[in-house]
């Protein structure tokens, strides 16, 4: 039988991931140092880990409600409130979901309709325009550039959106570019979010990793809060990728249309994990900071080394990426991740996987110990100096 031709016309539009396919690449050779993945090196902290088998010994492996544990709900709730000073309800306007995956998923098929358009940045993270195929909405790039830090611009803002626009998703700090807004940053675009009426998800999942400027959420803005759909979850900022655990938080009635569609794919988010992220939030505190300041020494070890290197490289105020301008070496990003691949084993994510204003650029995750870092540094820089002697 010809399988090929059963799969359905939407499945057939969604692009193999361009990150998947340089791994499957990296993983056929040997020895190959990887700063290529999104995920942290650290264990889950004991006391998540520990609340999670306590659980699970006392017997409590069925459902949660759809929504998730109550008592997680308005952990998650305080601990918006508390940490990014924005309040929802944790009976009406919260939903655990299966990572913020789930989260960014559940949203775009709540509101988009076919034919109306989505705005995303470009570079960007990946799992999103494929959410907005699935739903036969139309994706709408914005170009960011590293001369604005890849910030989203309003100039960029108004020239993207258009009389189908319904939704637009935000990602700050940013997976691929470690990008930021300010909270004065925000400020320039909130009032166009408002008088265009649009809905916009924020994708907060590397908030908890910002460095020297203050973590803004969206929807501490007043006048756009019901406007927007905030998303996060506990796989960066908590190393618990593997537990699959993440939250949607919006106004009752955007809220609502999601749990019908969460409620019949997913029934309920795990419930060991959530049990573990209950006492997570309520006071894993030390060791979130912990991370975040081995993320930070991190960063800044890596900005110093690659500019020294002459690979441009902004400092990046959050997430655990940076994001070097490879254009110097007058390579594309995948020759140049192609080459460093075979010269030195050393693997990192091009730019134009994220988009096509990737292009020029590489990503590396800094989510790898400081050793780690360290040889892979020095084989760059062996990579660097092997480059120029060969166009002498
Ligand atoms: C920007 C961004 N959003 C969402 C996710 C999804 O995270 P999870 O589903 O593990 O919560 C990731 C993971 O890499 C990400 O980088």
């Amino acid at each position: 039988m010809d399988y090929e031709s059963l799969i359905s016309d939407k499945a057939k539009a969604i692009k193999p991931s361009g990150i998947r396919k340089f791994f499957d690449l990296a993983n056929q050779i040997e020895g190959v140092i990887s700063l290529g993945v999104g995920e942290p090196d650290f264990t889950t902290p004991w006391t998540i880990r520990e609340s999670a088998i306590y659980s699970i010994e006392k017997g409590r492996t069925f459902y949660t409600a759809n929504k998730g544990l109550l008592e997680l709900r308005q952990e998650i709730c305080r601990y918006y409130d508390e940490r990014f000073h924005v309040k929802y309800d944790p009976e009406k306007e919260c939903i655990v979901t299966v990572g913020g995956s789930e989260g960014i998923d559940i949203a775009v098929r709540a509101l988009l309709n076919p034919g109306e358009e989505m705005i995303i940045m470009d570079p960007g993270y990946v799992a999103y325009e494929p959410s907005i195929i699935l739903s036969g909405g139309t994706p709408v790039r914005v170009h960011l550039e590293e001369k604005d830090e890849f910030k989203l611009t309003p100039e960029k803002l108004k020239e993207a959106i258009s009389d189908k626009t319904k939704l637009l998703l935000i990602n700050y700090p940013s997976n691929p570019t470690g990008g930021f807004m300010s909270r004065e940053d925000y400020a320039k675009i909130v009032p166009i979010i408002k008088e265009s009426g649009i809905i916009v998800i924020s994708d907060e999942i590397y908030g908890e990793l910002s460095y020297e400027q203050e973590f803004c959420s969206l929807a501490s803005f007043d006048e756009i809060k019901d406007q927007v759909i905030t998303i996060s979850g506990f796989s960066k900022a908590f190393a618990m990728t593997g537990w699959r655990l993440g939250y949607v938080l919006a106004n009752p009635i955007l809220t609502k249309a999601m749990v019908k569609i969460h409620q019949y794919v997913i029934m309920s988010a795990p419930t060991a994990p959530q049990y573990g992220a209950i006492d997570g939030l309520r006071s894993c505190r030390d060791e979130v900071e912990e991370m975040r300041e081995a993320y930070l020494s991190r960063r800044n070890y890596l900005v110093k080394e690659l500019n020294d290197m002459g690979l441009t490289t902004f400092k990046p105020q959050g997430a655990f990426y940076v994001f070097p301008s490879i254009q110097s070496t007058g390579l594309t990003s995948e020759e140049f991740c192609n080459k460093l691949l075979e010269d030195q084993k050393v693997a990192c994510v091009p730019g134009n996987a994220f988009g096509e204003s990737g292009e020029g650029f590489v990503r590396i995750s800094y989510a790898y110990s400081l050793e780690e870092l360290k040889i892979a540094m020095e084989k760059m820089r062996i990579f660097l100096d092997n480059l120029k002697k060969n166009a002498k």
